[in-house]
């Protein structure tokens, strides 16, 4: 694999205001009291703070690859559409995930709050949407989340450290594209939304890498490693579709 981790997260982004980031994606959509609660609860008003995600970079098996990010670039609004959807289904993953595994407490506690911010982001990208003047549109899910998870064992405990494993990928992969994004894209209060994006989603990732590895009776040093591969793996071969998490557009290569 060539694919080198090259992107950083600068420590000298500027700081949005309430006024060029909160307001209008608060202006354009009847965006509810409790968003707009959770959302200076959330510091959103301060931020984009930088955000160490090095870990991140350590984490993953590769880096985003460079067509992924042009092709991103001149087709954002299904980019965007599907990260809307992913919003939903992390949030729908968690929930499934807190009713199948009711046993485990601490499990019910970062996931609970993980549905919150998910389903926070999934409003907040609707309301990014509304004020693009974006409609909404059926996209179909890629191949990455169902790649993954034909892999997870079939028996319990194991199942549920692989699906959350899995999870711990999912974000981890997610945080690194919205950095990768932030840093090209030309619609700056997007690219600070991505920034923002980043604090919620690492702490996602070792959350769910945190469960997995106390949850489970073995070490999961093997299973991350065998799921790194995977997801590598989906991430550098061609995909002929564009997705959040697709892999290098086969339209390019
Ligand atoms: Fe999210
Ligand atoms: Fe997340």
């Amino acid at each position: 694999m060539s694919f080198q981790i090259k992107h950083t997260v600068e420590g000298n982004m500027s700081q949005p205001t309430l006024s060029d980031v909160c307001q209008p994606l608060l202006s354009a959509n009847p965006v509810s009291d409790l968003a707009k609660v959770d959302l200076d609860e959330d510091n959103f008003v301060h931020q984009p703070k930088a955000v160490d995600i090095s870990a991140i970079y350590a984490f993953l098996g590769c880096a985003t690859p460079k067509a992924w990010l042009m092709a991103a670039q001149h087709d954002l609004a299904t980019i965007i559409q599907d990260h809307a959807n992913c919003e939903k289904k992390a949030a729908g993953t968690a929930m499934n995930l807190i009713f199948r595994y009711q046993s485990y407490a601490s499990l019910q506690q970062k996931l609970a709050q993980l549905i919150r911010e998910e389903m926070l982001h999934y409003e907040q990208v609707m309301a990014l949407m509304a004020r693009r003047g974006q409609a909404w549109q059926h996209l179909p899910a890629g191949r990455y989340a169902s790649g993954l998870l034909k892999h997870k064992r079939t028996y319990e405990p194991e199942a549920m450290i692989d699906v959350l494993i899995i999870g711990a990928f999912i974000e981890a992969r997610s945080c690194e594209r919205f950095a990768a994004l932030s840093e090209v894209i030309e619609d700056e209060s997007l690219a600070k939304y991505y920034r923002y994006l980043l604090k919620s989603e690492s702490r996602h990732f070792e959350d769910y890498l945190a469960l997995a590895a106390t949850l489970s009776s073995q070490p999961i040093a093997e299973r991350v490693a065998f799921f790194r591969n995977v997801e590598a793996e989906l991430i550098t071969s061609p995909d002929d579709e564009l997705r959040f998490h697709s892999g290098v557009p086969s339209w390019l290569s």
